[in-house]
């Protein structure tokens, strides 16, 4: 079980933990079987990290490996993104592993660090085998994180930003859009697929630059229990390996997460 650190948590840093508890609860039925998912609002770690006693405490709660990493990063924009998600995948950590004493550690005491191609991988973890795998992704105010207790996953959130609509040529295909043309809204629309393609992505393709093209989208059902969209995507290349995706709106985002072994 990882805990958050040895000392005394400072109140405002207190509140954005406790704020981060309410926000994942509205998520609890979207990863419901599959892992993990927590959710911090990055407009509330904004000003901790501006105050000197709260930025010291975060700080705290990183391995030096992780601090040293955070350091490297200029701009105040990648530097709360990147802590917002380490912030949110320690907490998804922290509420998955095994309770026995043996296996406590603080958050500072393992690091979550990119791996070759980006990917966050787990390094000095103590807990038990196997070894979680975790998935982090940021959109605008947000940075979500999904822990699973073995095999890979992957976790995309994204802004319904016009952006989607003047790149939609890149990701979604006129068979795609028609599967999903009981969504009016054109924005969600294209959420749903570019989040579902991301999530696979991160999922079955962290090693691949390209992806898009690879990833396609199979068939769309909704579940009003949890407002869920699920989505089938077949993924070319892999033995025409299949994946599920889970996705849910909240106010002027989409969050997607996916789990597990391709497929075939
Ligand atoms: C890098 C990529 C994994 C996600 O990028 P993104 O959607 O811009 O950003 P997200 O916030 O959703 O995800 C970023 C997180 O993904 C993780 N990540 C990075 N590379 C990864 C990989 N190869 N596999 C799995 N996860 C990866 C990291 O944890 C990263 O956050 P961190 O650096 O703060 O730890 C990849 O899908 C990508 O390059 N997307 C770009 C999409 C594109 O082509 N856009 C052009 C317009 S169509």
């Amino acid at each position: 079980m990882t805990r958050i650190c040895p000392d005394p948590i400072p109140k405002r840093a207190r509140d954005l933990f406790a704020d981060m508890e309410a926000l994942t609860a509205r998520f609890s039925a979207l990863a419901a079987g599959i892992g993990c998912l927590s959710i911090i609002d990055l407009a509330r770690l904004k000003p901790l990290m501006d105050q000197d006693e709260e930025f010291r405490f975060l700080v705290s709660l990183l391995s030096s490996a992780e601090e040293r990493l955070l350091a490297g990063f200029t701009y105040p924009k990648r530097r709360r993104e990147w802590l917002g998600g380490r912030l949110a995948a320690k907490r998804g950590l922290s509420r998955t592993q095994a309770t026995e004493p043996a296996a406590a550690c603080w958050y500072r005491d393992y690091s979550l660090l990119p791996d070759a191609s980006g990917r966050p991988s787990l390094h000095d973890y103590p807990a038990q085998e196997p070894i979680p795998a975790i998935s982090i992704s940021h959109s605008r105010e947000y940075a979500t994180a999904l822990v699973v207790a073995t095999g890979p996953c992957g976790i995309d959130i994204q802004q319904k930003s016009a952006q989607l609509v003047t790149v939609q040529e890149r990701f979604a295909t006129e068979e795609e859009l028609t599967l999903l043309d009981r969504v009016d809204d054109l924005r969600t629309r294209l959420g749903i697929l570019w989040t579902a393609k991301e999530a696979v992505k991160k999922c079955l393709l962290a090693d691949q630059p390209t992806f898009f093209g690879r990833i396609s989208l199979t068939e769309v059902a909704y579940q009003s229990e949890g407002a869920i969209w699920k989505v089938g995507c077949r993924v070319t290349g892999r033995d025409g390996c299949t994946a599920t995706v889970r996705i849910a709106e909240f106010d002027d985002y989409l969050i997607a997460c996916t789990a597990g072994e391709p497929y075939a």
